[in-house]
C-alpha cells in the first residue's frame, strides 16, 4: 500500500481541520452539490459537503485515514490492481451525471446531483465497512437513507427486489472504455431484496470525509450497506430499477459458490477459499474476529429469521 505526503488534499489530517473550519464558519462554505461545481471530476472531488454527523451509528474503532481508503479500491471497471485504481478513475467523467428510478415505481423520475441534494435528508454516518476478501475499514460517509428516494418516487405493492447498475459503454458518463478491456459482464449490477433496501442502515452515499465521494469510491454516488461484504456496495449508480423477482447481480452471476446473493458478514462460513472469522484493518495491518452482521445485528437481524447465510 503507498502512503500519502503531508499535504495530500484527502489526509486524516486535512478532513478534521476542514471539519473545525466547517463548524467556524457555517454558511461561509457552500455544499458540494450546489451551483459552480463546474469542472473536472478532480476538482468537484475536492469540494466539502456540510452534513451533520448522526450519533446512532457509533464504530468503536478509529475512522481509516483517508489516504490509506483511497488507495485500495476494488473498482473492476478500472482493472483488478486495487493500488492502480486511484490513479486511473481520475479520468471518470460525472458531470452531467443522472439516476433513472424506473421499474415498480409510482412515478418513474430522473435525478440528478443538485436535486438529490436539495431533497434528500443528507448527513453523515461512520461505518465499519467489511470486503469479503476479508480486510476492513471505518469511513464517514455523507449521504441520505435509500427509503427516503424510494418513499419520494413510490413503490408499486408488486415490487420485492431493488436492482442497481454502474454506469456503462453506453451511458456517457463514467469512463467509457475501461469497462470494456475484459471478459466481465458489464455493467456492474448488484440488488437488494425490498425490505433490505428499506432498512435505515441502506445508504446511498454522495461524500466520503466531508467532501464529494472521489471517483475511485464511486463517485458521484453509491450504496452502502454495512452488514454485507463490500461487493454489494455498488459503486457509481445510474440507475435504480424496482423489480418482481431477484435480479441476476454481477459477482453472483459469475460465481455464485464464492458470492452469494444475500453475502451477509457471516464469520461461521467460511468463503470457499479462505475462512471469514478474522479481518485485516488495512490502516495498521492488524486482526480482529469478525462479527455476525458485521456488528449490525441490532439493527438487521430480524430481516434474517434462519439466520445471516441460510441463504446465501
Ligand atoms: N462497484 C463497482 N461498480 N465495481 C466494483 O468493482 N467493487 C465492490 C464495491 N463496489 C465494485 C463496486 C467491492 S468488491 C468492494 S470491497 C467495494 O466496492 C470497495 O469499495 P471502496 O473502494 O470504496 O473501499
Amino acid at each position: 500500500m503507498t502512503s500519502q505526503g503531508r499535504d495530500d488534499p484527502t489526509s486524516e489530517a486535512a478532513y478534521f481541520g476542514r471539519r473545525r473550519l466547517l463548524s467556524m464558519a457555517p454558511g461561509l462554505i457552500a455544499l458540494a452539490s450546489g451551483s459552480g461545481c463546474e469542472g473536472p471530476a478532480s476538482a468537484r472531488a475536492l469540494q466539502p459537503v456540510r452534513a451533520a454527523r448522526s450519533t446512532r451509528f457509533s464504530v468503536d474503532r478509529a475512522i481509516t485515514p483517508a489516504s490509506i481508503a483511497g488507495r485500495y479500491n476494488n473498482f473492476y471497471e478500472f482493472g483488478p490492481d486495487k493500488e492502480a485504481v486511484a490513479e486511473r478513475a481520475r479520468r471518470m467523467q460525472t458531470e452531467g451525471w443522472t439516476v433513472e428510478l424506473a421499474g415498480l415505481v409510482d412515478r418513474p423520475a430522473r435525478f440528478d446531483l443538485d436535486q438529490l441534494a436539495r431533497l434528500m435528508p443528507i448527513e453523515e454516518r461512520v461505518y465499519r465497512f467489511r470486503c469479503v476478501e476479508a480486510w476492513a475499514m471505518v469511513v464517514p460517509w455523507t449521504g441520505f437513507p435509500l427509503r427516503a428516494l424510494l418513499e419520494h418516487v413510490g413503490v408499486k405493492s408488486d415490487a420485492r427486489f431493488v436492482r442497481f447498475e454502474t454506469f456503462g459503454r453506453s451511458h456517457g458518463v463514467g469512463a467509457p472504455g475501461f469497462e470494456t478491456q475484459s471478459w466481465y459482464p458489464w455493467p456492474y449490477v448488484e440488488a437488494l431484496r425490498l425490505d433490505e433496501a428499506m432498512n435505515e442502515l441502506t445508504l446511498l452515499a454522495t461524500g466520503l470525509y466531508g467532501r464529494a465521494l472521489p471517483p475511485q469510491h464511486g463517485a458521484p454516488i453509491r450504496l452502502v450497506v454495512p452488514w454485507k461484504y463490500g461487493f454489494k456496495s455498488i459503486k457509481s449508480v445510474v440507475r435504480i430499477e424496482l423489480t418482481r423477482t431477484q435480479p441476476v447481480t454481477f459477482w453472483n452471476g459469475l460465481e455464485p459458490r464464492e458470492y452469494g446473493f444475500f453475502a451477509n458478514v457471516d464469520p461461521l462460513t467460511p468463503h470457499p477459499r479462505w475462512s471469514q472469522a478474522t479481518h485485516r484493518w488495512i490502516d495498521t495491518g492488524s486482526r480482529s474476529p469478525t462479527k455476525i452482521y458485521n456488528g449490525y445485528g441490532g439493527f438487521v437481524a430480524q430481516l434474517y429469521p434462519a439466520g445471516p447465510s441460510a441463504r446465501r
